[in-house]
């Protein structure tokens, strides 16, 4: 029976110049050469303020091309925008910020066949949008799950279905909005969908909704204990998710590096509201001058 090893890290929030949180990325690809899995997938948030600094992109790109090991990755609020209107950080989905993503990680919604499983990548963000590609979105995870042909299916989203429960209601942006979280539940519940990975709320948790695990993965780039944990058992602390699948199980694992530092925000983001508004702090600081 062949083993297929994956990775999935999440919200690395990279940026040249916003450069805070560079350093445990170099732990971690440092961690990647010694463990080569079969694949990294990076849940989103790759930038740190995509919509408003394309290098980001460019930055974010020559990054991941540092792993040692093949990777893919799906799009974050901070990659091509928010859902919009984005009534916290006024940086919604744009054409040009999906073109942006296209151009430098390529599709922001896939279907992948790894190791007897089907892999299906969510562009969250794009739900509900109103943008073109949103229907070809839902139609390509509809046609995915129809053809898995008894494979077992696997699908990633930056956000997760929700946060606290699957009837709560409102358009939060911590989680897929109401009407489409309805849809992908029945989606995931009619085609036995094993596994729904998610990022965005920088935190690790495990549940399990019918017959399909939840996972979210905590950030590599930082945490903000100031949120609390909202009355849910949840570890707020950085990391990374390395899983096995196996024939058509697969277990999971919370990786705490011994090297990572959890970077706590709550202070930054009292000062500045986001880490979106952090000021400049770029690679080369430290360089000769
Ligand atoms: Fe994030
Ligand atoms: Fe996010």
């Amino acid at each position: 029976m062949s083993t297929f090893r994956l990775i999935q890290v999440s919200d690395t929030h990279l940026s040249r110049s916003h450069a805070y949180f560079q350093d445990n990325w170099d732990v971690f690809v440092d961690l990647m050469k010694e463990e080569m899995p079969d694949m990294v997938l990076i849940t989103g948030d790759l930038c740190i303020n995509g919509p408003k600094q394309p290098d980001d992109f460019v930055f974010a790109r020559e990054q991941m091309d540092r792993l040692s090991v093949p990777w893919r990755a799906i799009p974050g609020n901070h990659d091509a925008g928010e859902t919009p209107p984005d009534t916290r950080l006024g940086k919604p989905i744009t054409p040009k910020g999906r073109n942006n993503w296209i151009k430098y990680f390529g599709n922001d919604f896939w279907v992948e066949d790894w190791a007897g499983w089907r892999f299906i990548g969510l562009n969250a963000q794009l739900m509900e949008s109103g943008l073109k590609g949103e229907d070809a979105q839902i139609k390509m995870l509809e046609e995915a799950l129809k053809t898995a042909d008894r494979c077992p299916i696997a699908i990633a989203s930056h956000k997760p279905l929700y946060r606290l429960g699957p009837a709560e209601k409102g358009k939060s942006l911590s989680a897929i909005w109401p009407k489409s979280r309805k849809y992908l539940m029945h989606l995931c519940d009619h085609h036995k969908v094993k596994l729904f990975m998610s990022g965005h709320l920088h935190t690790y948790r495990s549940s399990r909704h019918k017959g399909t695990r939840l996972i979210w993965a905590p950030s590599s780039a930082f945490i903000n204990p100031s949120k609390g944990n909202w009355g849910l058992r949840m570890t707020r602390k950085l990391g990374f998710i390395r899983y096995t699948f196996e024939g058509r199980k697969f277990t999971h694992e919370l990786v705490q590096p011994p090297l990572f530092v959890n970077y706590d925000v709550s202070n930054w983001q009292k000062q500045f509201g986001s880490t979106t508004s952090l000021p400049p702090r770029p690679l080369d600081r430290h360089a000769a001058g």
